[in-house]
Parts: structure tokens; sequence; C-alpha cells
């Protein structure tokens, strides 16, 4: 499901109506579904199709989540910045190009969130893209120093959603409130077999219309294999982060950058759509080792998964700061330029470090997709990667994203097809 800009009707036209954008951009589109439109109505639309009228205050709410500041004058900037920004637009750039987009303060920041979203808009348009997250195991064999999960963590309860719920929440979340896209995550949880996923995911598909996304850990090519096999379009697996001395540190047990890198190759070669990314502002992590994550990101990602760290307490890096909300969007704005088309979400935890404006600052630097986390609420606050996660209440994005549209989910299928391309 996806939400676009509105538009304000200004009048008839020859089979519907003609439209203008808040940027003063007018089109046609048609108006089957909403007749009796007035000069003045504000509508959403999509393919040259009006799909409903919206108030006025609601229009500007979305209008003002989306749409960015002022251009920055460009000639007020220092010419190295502009040269690295060239440079990455041309595709003609190495580490020390980003390097220099994430060290860039003041002036030059806003240019690049400004640059990040004038690309998403040509590139993409004005659509946000809906996905959804069930998280349905919070077991986990790994011991990732950074994690609230970890697999010796002590006062965690765990839970694990039994196959039938795991299979009735997905449902719903498609057949009811009209998500098209759903991301099955867990931790290292031996607990389900393959046999178990492959009925799952065979059972969702088999009820409605939807892409899966698998994110439950390092289970092996063959493993992967009978899931893709079974229905399951994506895989979402972070590589954490591409140094492999602060990997080892991180990871002092039971997980390996290699073991990593080896999932994310196979996941390719089994036609897996591919979510990956790192870690940033993890303890120890320096500008440099950034910019060969997003280097690497680039390499391997059809859609981008990069997140903040966040301390959590009880862990060995409980103490340590999190990562800084204005590095998280310079990483966003610079992937958005090192990649035009790619997905690039919203994650949880940058709204966790942010709070409430961290949609709109971030749909405003280059990403355009949000995670809306549907996991039921008997288990939701157990998932403890990091403390105190944002949680969706009732928002404009359930309101108005496109979600019955019955064209949404070939646009989808089209574009996730031309991503793959
Ligand atoms: N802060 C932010 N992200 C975390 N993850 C795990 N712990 C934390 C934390 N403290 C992320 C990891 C993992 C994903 C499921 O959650 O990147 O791959």
């Amino acid at each position: 499901m996806c939400l676009t800009i509105p538009a304000r009707v200004v009048g008839p036209s020859a089979d519907g109506v003609t439209i203008e954008d808040p940027r003063g951009a007018r089109s046609e589109a048609r108006t089957p579904l909403v007749p009796g439109l007035e000069p003045g109505d504000w509508v959403l639309h999509i393919n040259g199709l009006v799909i409903r009228k919206i108030s006025p205050a609601d229009a500007g709410e979305i209008i003002e989540l989306l749409e960015g500041g002022p251009p920055v004058d460009t000639s007020l900037l220092d010419p190295g910045f502009r040269d690295a920004v060239e440079a990455v637009h041309r595709g003609e750039f190495g580490r020390a190009e980003i390097v220099r987009l994430l060290a860039s303060e003041g002036l030059e920041k806003e240019a690049l969130f400004r640059e990040a979203d004038t690309v998403r808009r040509a590139c993409l348009k004005d659509f946000i893209c809906i996905h959804g997250i069930i998280e349905f195991s919070n077991h986990c064999a790994k011991d990732c120093l950074y994690c609230g999960l970890r697999g010796e963590a002590p006062g965690v309860e765990r839970y694990r959603m039994e196959p039938g719920e795991i299979v009735a929440t997905a449902v719903e979340a498609v057949v009811d409130r009209g998500f098209k896209l759903l991301v099955l995550q867990s931790g290292d949880d031996p607990y389900y077999t393959d046999p178990m996923l492959v009925d799952i995911i065979r059972a969702i598909k088999g009820a409605c219309r939807v892409f899966i996304f698998i994110s439950a850990g390092e289970r092996g090519r063959e493993s992967y294999g009978a899931l893709k096999e079974a229905g399951a379009s994506g895989a979402l697996f972070r590589f954490e982060t591409s140094n492999p001395a602060l990997f080892r540190t991180l990871h002092p047990r039971g997980k390996d950058l290699d073991a990593r890198f080896e999932h994310l190759r196979f996941f390719k070669e089994l036609g897996y759509y591919v979510a990956t990314g790192s870690l940033v502002g993890l303890p120890g992590q320096g500008l440099e080792d950034i910019a060969e994550d997003l280097l690497v990101t680039r390499d391997l990602a059809d859609m981008v998964s990069t997140g903040p760290f966040v301390p959590t307490p009880g862990t060995p890096l409980g103490g340590s700061r999190a990562a800084a909300p204005d590095l998280c969007l310079k990483v966003s704005a610079t992937l958005r330029l090192m990649m035009k088309s790619a997905r690039i979400p919203v994650v949880t935890a940058f709204e966790t470090i942010v709070g409430d404006e961290a949609r709109s600052l971030a749909l405003k630097s280059g990403a355009n997709s949000l995670m809306v986390n549907l996991t039921p609420g008997a288990y939701r606050n157990l998932y403890t990667i990091y403390p105190d996660r944002f949680l969706d209440g009732d928002d404009i994005f359930e309101r108005y994203g496109l979600f019955n549209y019955k064209g949404s989910f070939e646009m989808l299928e089209e574009r996730m097809s031309e991503e793959l391309a």
C-alpha cells in the first residue's frame, strides 16, 4: 500500500477532472470511483485515476509531511562538497566522496537532504510505500553484543507465535488493512523448521495476494531455497558492519561476517529480492567504516535496510551512546544519491531515537517507505532488540494509504520487477 501526495481539483476535463499538485503541476485524472467532484476539492490519485476525496485539513497534513523546504543556494557551498555531490550523482566516486557527504554540517547538510529529496521525487514520484512487519519469535541463538534479544540475555520474556497465529495475523493485515508486502521476522530460532515455515508461507499465499519477505537469520542455502519455492519473494538480512575487526568485536561468538556475505550471495542466486544494510553509529565505528558499508549496500541491496544503533540496557553496549539522528539522515540521503530508485525505508529504530518527527524528516531526506509494526499486541513489547520502541497508533498512513485500490498489488509487482532488473 502506498501514500501519495494530494492534488486539488481545478476544473472538469474531457473524461474526468484537471488536478494540480502542491507544486503547481497540472494533470488529468479519471473519476469513475469518485463522481461529483468540484473545483477546490482535494483528492488522492494514482496512475491518472482519482481514488478518493479527502478533507483540506488532511491534505495539508500529508503535504506538510512530505514536502521538503525551499532549495538551498548551492553557490554558497564549499566547492569540495559540491564536487563530492556531483561525483556521487555521476556514479564516479569512492569512500572519500561518501565521507565528505557524511561529514557535512549546516548548509551543506541541508543541501544534501534537499538533493536527496529531489532525486527521490524525480525517480520515484510522490509514492510512499507502506510495508508491514510481523515479529513472530523473540528467541535467538545468536549473541550480538548490541541486541536486547541476544541468546543469553537474562530477564527477557520469550515468545513464539504458533503457525496458525502467524498466518491469521498476516492474512488479516492483507485482507482487512490492505498491506501488500509483509516482513516475517524472528531471531535465529531453530524451533521453526523448514516444513513449518514452508507451510506458513503457503497458507498465507493461498489466502491472499501479498509479497512475503523472510527475516529469520542464518538458516543456510537449502532452507532459504525451500522458502523461496514456497512463495517467499524477499530476504531481509543485514551484514551489520563490513569492517571485519569491528564485526568480530560485536559478535565474539556464533556469528561471522563471511556467513553473512555468503547468505547475501546465495539469496541473489535463489532469485530473492534482497533487503540489506548495516548499523549506523556503533561504538568504535568511524565515517570511513560507514562509507564502506554504503558501498557494500549499493552492491548487494535491492532494498536498503540500514538503521541506527540504539543502546539496550543489560547488554554489553548498554552504556554506549545512540547513533546521532543527523548522521542517520545523512546516510539515507547519501544512499538515495547512490541508489536513485531503491526502496529506502524509515526504520523503527530511527523512529525510536527521534520520535514523532522521524518519518517526516526521513521522508524529506531520501527515504521512500515505511515499516509498520503488525506484531500482535500480546507480543509487541517483548520484541526488545532495543528499548522503548516506537510503535504506531492510528495515523495518517493508516487512514490514507491506498489500501484497497485493486491495482496496487500489480503496481508493486511491476515496480519490484523494475527494481530487480
Ligand atoms: N539497535 C539497533 N538495531 C539493533 N538490532 C539489533 N539490536 C539492535 C540495537 N540495539 C538490529 C540488527 C539486526 C536487526 C534484526 O535488529 O541490525 O539485524
